[in-house]
């Protein structure tokens, strides 16, 4: 049997359907507050967690394989194996500010975001001194009410940032939905998961 670690929230409904899609799973059962699901073959369990939960299930072989945005893989940087872009939850992550802001380049620059160590790894690679505030969500409130001076967050639509009078000063990378493996299990269970990972890249690339 494979185990398989699925994202609630956001991504829950896009990667519910692509594995419907894919014939992974063959219904989707509606969910109330149940957590453990088998499909009707009985050869696949998954199970709804946290997305930043997500590689910790597959990093400790809970579950073989998982789908994770790149935006949790960069910030934890699990010991997985990533096998495939998905195509889905397309976002971004971005140095965001009010408009208006202008950056003065001889400050510390106040950066609040959930993404600390992404924050941290850009502003080492433009070589800018930064204090972090770590937050854990709402993170446009921040800077506007004057706790830092910029933000590092996702943007999709972009609506969040323009209701705000806010814009992207700088995107940091391009962020979507992946397949991510437990090592072990890609030795061990090699032909279920490749089995998988075919059928998921020909509903990604349809
Ligand atoms: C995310 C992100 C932004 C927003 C961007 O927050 O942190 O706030 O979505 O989306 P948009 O560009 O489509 O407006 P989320 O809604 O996941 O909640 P959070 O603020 O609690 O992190």
């Amino acid at each position: 049997m494979l185990n398989i670690a699925l994202p609630k929230g956001r991504l829950a409904d896009k990667t519910l359907d692509m594995m419907l899609r894919a014939g992974i799973l063959s219904s989707i059962e509606d969910s109330g507050r149940k957590l453990v699901f088998e499909n009707a073959a009985g050869d696949i369990r998954y199970f709804l967690v946290k997305p930043w939960d997500v590689p910790v299930y597959v990093e400790r072989g809970i579950a073989d394989v998982g789908v994770a945005g790149k935006d949790v893989i960069d910030e934890n940087s699990p010991d997985v194996y990533e096998l495939m872009d998905l195509n889905i939850g397309k976002c971004r992550l971005a140095v965001c500010a009010v408009n208006g802001y202008r950056d003065d380049p001889s400050e510390k620059i106040r950066v609040a975001t959930k993404f600390v160590n992404c924050a941290k790894r850009y502003y080492a690679s433009i070589g800018r001194d930064i204090e972090v505030i770590k937050l854990n969500g709402s993170i446009e409130l921040a800077p506007l009410l004057n706790m830092s001076d910029v933000i590092v967050d996702l943007v999709e639509t972009g609506t969040t940032l323009k209701e705000n009078n806010m814009g992207v000063v700088r995107e940091i990378t391009k962020i979507s939905a992946r397949l991510i493996a437990n090592k072990a299990s890609y030795r061990f269970k090699r032909g279920e998961i490749d089995l998988l990972t075919k059928k998921l890249g020909e509903t990604a690339n349809a």
